[in-house]
This record gives structure tokens, sequence and C-alpha cells, in this order.
């Protein structure tokens, strides 16, 4: 990807939690300070790996922009890339088509993982020849597509001619197949999957690219292997509604929004549960409890905290991390105040994770973080200048100027951020408080 056009998320530098262990380091994996958080959260991410945090919730509580979020996505990172991971704000369950509870039930199930052993016939081999046979599209007489494709692919020494539909070459094309290549092809269903580039290939022709090479698959090319893939409970249920509705979801569309029926996610249960039990057969499935994040906690009603209460006791349940930065509020559906804005029931079942505000020398090793992930540089005088405005107004307002200080810095020929740029993007962008005196000082002059 060309690093123009690299979004840099307000989360990029967080590559974990910073833990030896259990014990965090000061500054590690882009996280800074906030210890004790760091540490509860290295003991969830454990248990999580253990499989022993089943029917509990967790909750972090603490001000803005102190590292909840950072903290839920570095626990992310300690479990690892099959670990599903789900992230919802708790206003989301009202903007949608669907029932609240709807919305939650999906987010829970994208969150629990299942993953599936099959034994299955595929073609195995590096592309050794690949001609694509292109024709002219009966609707279109300016496109043409593909029709069919012929492959050599080699495994070891032995190699095999196949042909396929334009199903496959459509799928060759798709992923960017190149003779050089490993690819396997499903005998069954002519699915294609690209497992990457040939390691003899990649030495011959100098590859730059920097991608993982794979050695060439020893013989035959025809074989009997293990596909090990990961869908979550939500694609199956998906899948199977898919099936139950038939043509008509073609005909009328519309799939994605409809409710998925209880009777649906009840077979699916059961089929999975059936493939738990096959361990070792042809086709078994192991589950992999995720994790669904809800940020804004605060924001969830009455309705979807008993909804939330009964999910997580359930037999197919993630774990499920909740953040918050309000202290004692209403519970949004009722007139009761509760702290957090959550049911007792709820709050009594959770574990509590408390983040706290941040010290100068916190601030300024956040800010010189975020300022080598988005590849700028600052002097020393612009980033006392940055970690002043954290402190007196807030982290995110000081990180949010960094970008545009770069850009004041760039138009006058700097390739620097110097203390003048952050003080002019500061005199440019508003921190809150300045916004709401602003136009308190308005309000009052339309009134005199
Ligand atoms: N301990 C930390 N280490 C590194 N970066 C941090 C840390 N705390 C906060 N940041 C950075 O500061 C910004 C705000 O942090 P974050 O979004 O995690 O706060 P939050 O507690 O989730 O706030 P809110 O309550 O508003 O959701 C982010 O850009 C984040 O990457
Ligand atoms: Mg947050």
């Amino acid at each position: 990807m060309s690093s123009l056009w690299r979004r840099i998320g307000a989360h990029s530098h967080i590559r974990g939690l910073g833990v030896d262990g259990i014990e965090p380091k000061p500054i590690a994996d882009g996280m800074v300070g906030q210890i004790k958080a760091r540490k509860a959260a290295a003991i969830v991410a454990r248990m999580i790996s253990r499989g022993v945090m089943a029917g509990r919730a967790i909750l972090l509580a603490g001000p803005p922009g102190t590292g909840k979020t950072s903290i839920a996505v570095g626990l992310a990172k300690e479990l690892g890339a099959d670990v599903p991971f789900v992230q919802i704000s708790g206003s989301e369950i009202y903007s949608s088509e669907l029932k609240k509870t709807e919305v939650l039930m999906r987010a829970l199930r994208k969150a629990i993982g299942v993953k599936i052993h099959e034994r299955r016939r595929i073609y195995e081999g590096v592309v050794v020849e690949l001609n694509i046979n292109m024709v002219q599209s009966p609707y279109n007489p300016y496109q043409r597509i593909p029709e069919s494709v012929r492959i050599t692919l080699r495994a070891g020494s032995e190699r095999e001619k196949l042909r396929g539909d334009r199903s496959i070459a459509e799928q060759i094309i798709a992923q960017g197949v190149s003779e050089g290549d490993v690819i396997m092809i499903d005998s069954e269903t002519g699915r294609v999957i690209r497992v990457g580039r040939c390691s003899e290939y990649a030495e011959e022709k100098y590859e730059l690219s920097g991608e993982k090479t794979v050695p060439t698959p020893p013989p035959p090319v025809l074989k009997e292997k293990e596909i090990v893939y990961t869908m979550t409970l939500h694609d199956l249920d998906e899948m199977e509604a898919g099936r139950s509705r038939g043509v008509f979801s073609l005909l009328f569309g519309g799939g994605e929004e409809k409710e998925i029926s209880p009777d649906i996610r009840a077979a699916v249960d059961e089929r999975v549960k059936k493939l738990v039990e096959n361990k070792g057969g042809d086709r078994w499935a192991e589950i992999v409890p995720g994790v669904l994040f809800i940020e804004e906690g605060h924001m969830l009603d009455i309705e979807a905290f008993c909804f939330l209460n009964r999910a997580i006791e359930s037999e197919l349940a993630p774990i499920v991390i909740i953040t918050t930065n309000r202290g004692i509020t209403k519970i949004r559906g009722t007139d009761v105040e509760a702290p957090h804005g959550m049911p007792l029931d709820l709050l009594d079942r959770l574990f509590i994770i408390t983040t706290d505000t941040y010290n100068e020398e916190e601030v300024r090793a956040i800010i010189k973080e975020r300022v080598r992930v988005e590849g700028v540089r600052v002097d020393d005088k612009a980033l006392a200048a940055l970690t002043k405005l954290g402190v007196e107004k807030s982290l995110r307002y000081a990180i949010q100027l960094i970008a545009p200080a770069y850009e004041v810095a760039k138009a006058k020929g700097r390739d620097v951020i110097a203390e003048e740029d952050v003080e002019e993007v500061a005199e440019l962008f508003s921190d809150v408080k300045r916004s709401v005196e602003h136009l308190k000082r308005y309000e009052k002059e339309l009134l005199a």
C-alpha cells in the first residue's frame, strides 16, 4: 500500500500492552504509563487465552482520553489475530433498522470464532504456466471478461495441467495470481487460495515487495490436505439465513439488514456443536471465544443491559469489554441513577479496571510516540508546546494538532515542526473550552 494513502488511525501506534509476562514496561508497544490498568488487562488477556473468562465481562472506566480504548486495542493485539475482536459503540444499537437486541446479538456472534478443520482434495503447486482466455463481454462492448483459464501447477518435480472455468479465472485475477505463486484449488468447489510467493521464484526475480515466501509444495499436485479456516457464528448465521431465504433474497435484496430468526441461530448452534463433537474426523471445529468491545457503555439502555446480562451467561458467549467515561448517571430508559449508568446486577459481575489522568511526563511521552508514528519530526520547543497543550487543554487536542502543524511547517519550507507552527495551529483550531466560550460570547451579544 502506498504510504501516501495510509491512514493513521488514532490507535495505530498500539502494538500490544507493552508487558513482560504481566509486568508493564514504562514505555513499550506504543503504550505509556497507566501501569495498573495495563497489568490488570494483561492478567485478563492470560485468562482469556486459558479459557477461564467465560461468563465475565470487563468495565474500563476513566476520564476521556486516558487510554481506555488504547488498552482494549492493546489487549486485542496480545490475544493475536486468530481471536475475533469486534468493536461497537453503545450508540450504534439505535442507529439501524434492526432491533437493539438484534444489533447486540449480531455483535456477540461476530465475536465468536469457529475454527473449522476440513480434509479436502485439493490441487496445490507453483503456477509455472498461466493463460487466461479473455472474451468480449456480451453486455458491454468495451469490456473484456475472463472466460476460462489454463494453468500448469508444479509440486516437487510433478507437473499437472489444469483447465478452469470462468469462476476460477475470475478468482485468479481477483487475487492477482501470477507465475511463481503457490496456489491451492479445491477439487470440488473450485475455490482458489493464493498461498504466497514461491521462494524459488522470489530468489530468481529479486522480489522487493517484502512479502513472506513459501516453499515449493511436495508432490503430488492433487492431494488430500487438512484445511483450517475461521468463520464467526455470525458468518454461519448469514449463510444459513441465505439458504433458507433462497432465491427471494436475490429478487428482493436486503439480506444484510433482515433479522435472523432464533430458529436459524439455533440450527447453526446445533451444527457447530456437532462439528465440535466430531473432533478428529474429516470435518470438525473448535470454538474460539473472542472479544466484544463496547465503547461508550453508558449509551446502552436498560433493555440492552438486560440482554447483555443474559447473553454473557449463555453457553456460547464472547468476553465483553465495556468502556465508559461517566460517573453516576441515569440508566437510559429509566429514571434511576446508577454508577456509570449501568444496572447494579450487571456491575456486580464485571471486573472493573480504572484509568487515571496523565502527568506531564507521560503526556510528553505519548505525544513523542504519536509524532514518531505519524512519520513527522518536532524540535524540542515544539514538543514542549504540544505537551503544555496536552496538559492544559487535553491530550487528544494536542495529538490532533500534530498533523496540521506539520502542514504549516511544510508550507514554510521546513521538515521539522517548530514552536511557532504549534502556536499557529492552536490559534486556528480551537479546543472545546474555547469554542464553547466563543459561542457564549455571541449568545450574550444577541441577548443584549
Ligand atoms: N497510555 C497511553 N499510551 C499511549 N497512547 C495513549 C495512552 N493513553 C492515550 N493515548 C493516546 O491518546 C489518545 C486518546 O486515548 P484513548 O482514545 O485510548 O482514550 P479513551 O480513554 O478511550 O477516551 P474516551 O473516554 O474519550 O473514549 C489516543 O490517540 C491514544 O492513542
Ligand atoms: Mg475511547
